[in-house]
């Protein structure tokens, strides 16, 4: 691989950059797969690391888990403009006397948010004090709200779930244009907890990803705050699951970690190298694609990102009565997986789900 690399670069430099950036990162994942330098060169003192996510809130609800025997605290990533979504969230998956009647379990959702960084102030947290008082499920605390300030935000729902829903069984964190197939979710956990599972952190894995070094970028990465050659795997922050205990771990591990990483995903990846957690798999777990609509897919699917005109549409569609059992029987299961293979299995196009869960 060293040999092919050097050659690549020295007989034609323009070589991409991102092929080199791959190919090294990928190498430091497969070969060297260690990353101490997180304990090592990350730790700080817990009153530097408490400087990262200790902002006063300005807006909440201690009392949402109070005496009760919680399945998921799903936290939803929003921004204090984003009424629209919240609204579409509560009245489709996020609605949860629906979770409660139809599948008997408590699901807790709760908006997690910082403070405008441009809107006028006093009227927007006039608006938000009304959402909270008609809904009670509003966490704000008094940080800007920006893309930079997403592990405020993730530093946030730990803190806030050690402190009023430690007890809950599973925590979710998911962006507040994602759809959440709740009843499939739902399901897949309780399954989880029977076997009485630990340790768990389920998602849309990223394995040996490079830190992005091109200045354009979104997500561009300088040197000073990441020099390694390669992220520690993560999920995709779109939607992942961890369990009860995980949760703790990742809120403990965050008391003596240097937060400045701002992609929150990959510093939630650096979380569970210091408390000793990894990610596993979970194939419709959406990275950043939504889902092709169909009812064999609906049958399956947990996640899918991207959604905010068709949410309404897509939770009526998805929770049908004819989805639920469309693959079974010989028929429905050849059927189902024909059609999936159909849509997942495209050459050279990047979907949702990868082409393995057209069999599952
Ligand atoms: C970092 O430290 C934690 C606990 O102190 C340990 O569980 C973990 O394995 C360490 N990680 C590495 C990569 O050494
Ligand atoms: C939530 O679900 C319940 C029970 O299924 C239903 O009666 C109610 O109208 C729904 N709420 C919203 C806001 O759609
Ligand atoms: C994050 O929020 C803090 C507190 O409001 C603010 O001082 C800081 O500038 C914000 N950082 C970014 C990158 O927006
Ligand atoms: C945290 O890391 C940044 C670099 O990303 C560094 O500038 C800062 O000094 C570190 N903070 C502490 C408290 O070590």
């Amino acid at each position: 691989m060293c040999c092919i690399m050097s050659l690549l670069m020295v007989c034609w430099d323009h070589v991409d950059h991102h092929v080199v950036s791959h190919v090294k990162s990928y190498s430091y994942r497969y070969l060297i797969n260690s990353y101490d330098f997180i304990n090592k060169s990350l730790s700080v003192s817990p009153e530097e690391a408490a400087r990262f996510g200790s902002y006063p809130y300005l807006l909440n609800n201690k009392d949402i888990c109070k005496n009760q025997d919680v399945l998921l605290l799903l936290f939803v990533k929003s921004s204090p403009r984003n009424f629209q979504r919240r609204q579409a969230i509560r009245s489709t998956w996020g609605n949860e006397s629906y979770v409660s009647h139809k599948l008997g379990v408590v699901v807790k959702v709760v908006f997690a948010m910082g403070v405008h960084p441009t809107s006028l102030q006093k009227k927007l947290h006039r608006e938000l004090h009304k959402e909270h008082m008609n809904h009670g499920d509003l966490v704000q605390q008094d940080f800007l709200d920006t893309f930079h300030n997403l592990t405020v935000k993730l530093l946030l729902q730990f803190h806030w779930t050690h402190e009023n829903c430690a007890h809950a069984h599973f925590l979710m964190t998911a962006d507040d244009d994602v759809f959440i197939h709740l009843p499939n979710l739902v399901r897949y956990l309780q399954d989880l907890r029977r076997q009485n599972v630990q340790n768990l952190w389920v998602g849309h894995v990223h394995r040996g990803a490079p830190p992005i070094r091109r200045r354009d970028s979104k997500y561009y990465m300088p040197f000073d705050m990441y020099q390694w050659s390669s992220y520690p795997d993560y999920t995709a922050g779109a939607g992942y699951v961890v369990s009860g205990d995980v949760a703790a771990k990742i809120y403990q591990a965050s008391l003596s970690l240097n937060a400045s990483m701002y992609i929150d995903d990959v510093f939630m990846g650096i979380c569970a190298i210091a408390a000793g957690v990894s990610p596993q798999e979970h194939v419709y777990f959406s990275g950043e694609g939504k889902t092709p609509y169909h009812p064999c897919i609906y049958e399956k699917m947990i996640t899918s990102h991207g959604h905010e005109d068709d949410i309404r549409s897509l939770w009526k569609a998805a929770t049908a009565p004819q989805v639920e059992g469309i693959s079974s029987g010989l028929v429905g299961k050849l059927y189902c997986t024909a059609v999936k293979m159909k849509l997942l299995c495209k050459p050279y196009f990047t979907n949702t789900y990868s082409c393995a869960a057209a069999f599952t």
